[in-house]
């Protein structure tokens, strides 16, 4: 047999294995086999020199071509196990995205007080005021004093609190604000307009309307020629805001030590309109605040001149307002952290 025909027999061999392999490391051996350095192509290549000088070319592409087949087809089959390997791949991978997690994760909510609150801040930043947040531990001077309150007036005894010592103490409510932002507030730049949420602290005995600890946002304005129907329009967008647009306010003459005229405001009953239900004691109106005009004295201790300037107040009790909005019996609900109480409140504002 000449080198041709062995070559041809070696090449059929040879692809007949290639396609009959099974996996790489045989597919290898074949190469190795068939085009290595001991291979019978290498070796025909090798004889060359033996041949006839006019038949070296053509030996020589002979072999050259069969090799570069052979090499194809190894390339080729090499190919088709990679392609095998990563389809069994991703059979053995399949993720399946509609599969539920392990645990779901439980997303917490704002706490439905300082929804309330943030919803009220929103409110009045809208219409021009700052948002003063104040300490809750307050000197005697700022949460009584200046409020108009001295030392042996009666009116402390409704607002006994924790004391830190003689002059320090836990504020009793957020009005101290008033004589603080009064204070740093440069009045030839224009009005004061501020409200102040937080903490406020009594010495109450816990109950189902009392609370040791709780809320109060205090409001104040001041500037020239202030009257009660500012804070009465002011206090109208206020409950409406927070109530709904139908309600209605009115003012009760009331006493307050830091306000000359103090009123407390109503509002009519927004589960029966004014007709007169549980709610409301059958009155037809709830009592949402306390409001006032500055009293002069209290503008005067806190450098302004009552001469010059006047001013309202209000305090609102995002707890109080709470509870009446959701008709929640209880005020101490709103500090136990009961997850199944909290978790009612989901999804109105955060
Ligand atoms: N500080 C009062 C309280 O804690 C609430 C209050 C009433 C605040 C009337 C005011 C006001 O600014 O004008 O009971």
């Amino acid at each position: 047999m000449s080198l041709k025909d062995d070559l041809e027999k070696l090449k059929e061999e040879g692809l007949k294995n290639i396609a009959e392999s099974d996996e790489p490391s045989e597919l290898n051996d074949i190469r190795v086999r068939l085009l290595g350095k001991k291979s019978p192509i290498t070796d025909a290549l090798r004889q060359m020199k033996d041949l006839p000088a006019e038949e070296r070319p053509k030996v020589g592409s002979f072999a050259n071509q069969i090799k570069e087949e052979i090499a194809n087809a190894i390339a080729e089959q090499q190919a088709e196990f990679e392609k095998m390997m990563i389809e069994a791949k991703l059979k053995s991978e399949t993720i399946d995205v509609t599969l539920p997690s392990h645990k779901t994760k439980k997303t917490g909510t704002m706490h439905v007080l300082h929804q309330i609150i943030a919803d009220i801040e929103e409110l009045f930043i809208g219409l021009g005021y700052q948002v003063i947040n104040g300490s809750e531990v307050e000197e005697d001077k700022y949460n009584f004093e200046k409020m108009n309150i001295p030392k042996d007036h009666p009116a402390r005894d409704m607002q006994d609190t924790f004391y830190i010592d003689d002059e320090l103490l836990l504020r009793t409510h957020t009005s101290p604000q008033q004589a603080r932002t009064m204070e740093e507030h440069d009045f030839s730049k224009g009005p004061l307009k501020m409200i102040s949420p937080g903490k406020v602290y009594r010495r109450d005995t816990d109950d189902a309307t009392h609370s040791h600890q709780f809320h109060q946002i205090e409001g104040l304005v001041v500037d020239k020629n202030i009257t009660m129907s500012d804070l009465k329009g002011t206090l109208e967008i206020l409950v409406r805001h927070v109530f709904g647009a139908e309600r209605k306010i009115r003012f009760r003459p009331s006493y307050f030590p830091f306000t000359e005229p103090s009123v407390e405001v109503d509002i009519t009953c927004f589960a029966c309109g004014g007709t007169g239900c549980k709610i409301c004691k059958g009155t037809g109106w709830i009592e949402v605040l306390g409001a006032g005009l500055v009293h002069p004295n209290v503008l005067k201790n806190s450098g302004v001149n009552p001469e010059v300037y006047s001013g309202f107040a209000f305090g609102i009790g995002p707890d109080r307002l709470a509870m009446l909005k959701y008709g929640v019996e209880d005020i101490r609900n709103f500090y136990l952290n009961d997850v199944r109480f909290i978790e009612q409140f989901k999804g109105e504002e955060a």
